[in-house]
């Protein structure tokens, strides 16, 4: 074929790399932190302790835990000059797009943590991160509905101080409520890390570069906030909306069955798992014990249910191996609390930067490691002579 490549559709250029983070087996629906299993450290575990074991390797003891959260509480705030930053946006910006900003513009304010060749400038800027993202998220959301920015209440739990900055205004006392705070640290904990996601893969390819670690964040950001990604949990909350009622539900599988219809089910399908993604199992049972014990009856729980059972059961759904994902039952929890749909993809992004700045120090402190750099298979022309412009 005029010495061009035959392009063989089978061939995937996957970057892949080693890391002893996180353990996925597809197949089985297994996915392991540091070897302990997703369920267990769901329900028995904090999102400070998920942190610590990311960043550190082992699930720290009690002392260690609360040097940590310590060390994290004590970052939650931003350089003040950074909050007019957010005066630049308008007011309808989508959260994620003021996320990919202020994350970016950090290491215009902290240049004492950009220094990516000094061990401990790395673990400051990593503790940085993890400590601002709430901050950051939150601000973002009172920017939105125009309220004032809440500060960093630090005698609450990572959660709690989220919470309170988001939903706690200065007129009023703001009591974070167990059940709540609960439910959003076990949410935190369900989206912490993934192995080789998109926008994990992302980050481990502009650390590579030796670009400081709050632009791989960004980057990270950015990447996540696409719908067939971090952005599927607003998305498929919003098509449980719109479905409404059970009775359209065979509408809605029929379309994502259309190859003629670019629609596909939010929340269905995965890259690796082939079986249930084990932090949806966690997080269906998590919407009805949330709405339980706030007395809410959220019909779009019924719909999701009820659409989950009708898919699992379809020959197409079946055979292409496509279950629920972490995105099909979080936004039900997430609206419980009081969350925008918006604000769905910018908590994805929160949680999920415990993850990628584990995996950027695991990168960046590999001696072997070297500028990510993925080939191609070229399908183009092959060489020929240029054509002046008049013979064209
Ligand atoms: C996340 O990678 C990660 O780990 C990501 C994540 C993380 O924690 O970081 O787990 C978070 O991103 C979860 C995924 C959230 N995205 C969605 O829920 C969006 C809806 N899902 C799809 O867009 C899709 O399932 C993807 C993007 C997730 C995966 O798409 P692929 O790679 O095409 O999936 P596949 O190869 O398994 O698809 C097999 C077939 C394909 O059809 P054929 O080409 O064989 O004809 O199933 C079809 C797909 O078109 N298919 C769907 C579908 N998902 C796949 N058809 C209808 N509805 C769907 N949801």
């Amino acid at each position: 074929k005029t010495g061009a490549f035959t392009y063989d559709p089978g061939f995937t250029s996957t970057a892949s790399c080693e890391s002893k983070l996180t353990y996925i087996d597809g197949d089985q629906g297994v996915l392991l932190h540091r070897g302990y299993p997703i369920d267990q450290l769901a329900e028995q575990s904090s999102f400070m302790e998920v942190a610590y074991l990311l960043l550190n390797k082992e699930l720290p003891d009690s002392a260690t835990l609360d040097k940590f959260t310590h060390t994290i509480t004590r970052h939650t705030m931003l350089h003040e000059q950074l909050l007019q930053f957010y005066r630049g946006f308008r007011r309808d910006a989508h959260p994620m797009a003021i996320m990919c900003g202020v994350v970016g513009a950090l290491s215009a304010f902290y240049h004492d943590s950009t220094d990516i060749a000094d061990p401990h400038q790395r673990m400051v800027a990593s503790h940085r991160l993890i400590a601002k993202m709430p901050t950051i998220a939150a601000n973002a959301y009172k920017y939105s509905v125009g309220q004032p920015f809440v500060y960093p209440d630090n005698s609450l739990s990572y959660a709690g101080n989220f919470l309170k900055m988001t939903f706690g205004v200065p007129a009023e006392d703001y009591e974070v409520d167990p059940v709540v705070e609960s439910a959003m640290d076990k949410i935190f904990i369900l989206h912490a890390d993934h192995e080789q996601n998109a926008s994990t893969s992302t980050v481990r390819l502009a650390g590579s570069s030796g670009a400081n670690p709050f632009a791989c964040i960004a980057a990270g950001i950015a990447c996540l906030w696409g719908p067939a990604h971090g952005g599927a949990n607003e998305a498929a909350l919003n098509m449980l909306r719109e479905i409404g009622t059970p009775d359209r539900i065979p509408e809605y599988i029929a379309r994502a069955k259309d190859k003629n219809d670019p629609f596909r089910l939010m929340g269905f399908g995965h890259r690796v798992y082939k079986n249930f993604d084990p932090r949806a199992k966690v997080l269906s049972k998590a919407a009805t014990d949330v709405l339980d014990k706030l007395g809410i009856s959220d019909p779009v729980l019924d719909t999701a249910r009820e659409l989950e059972q009708i898919a699992l059961k379809d020959d197409y759904f079946v055979e292409k191996k496509l279950y629920p994902n972490v995105d099909f039952y979080s936004g039900v929890i997430l609206s419980a609390i009081g969350f925008p749909t918006s604000m769905f993809t910018a908590l994805f992004a929160l949680a999920r930067t415990v993850g990628w700045v584990a995996q950027w120090n695991e990168m960046i402190t590999d001696p072997d490691q070297k500028i990510g750099r993925p080939r191609q298979l070229y399908t183009g022309p092959t060489q020929r002579d240029y054509i002046p412009l008049d013979r064209r």
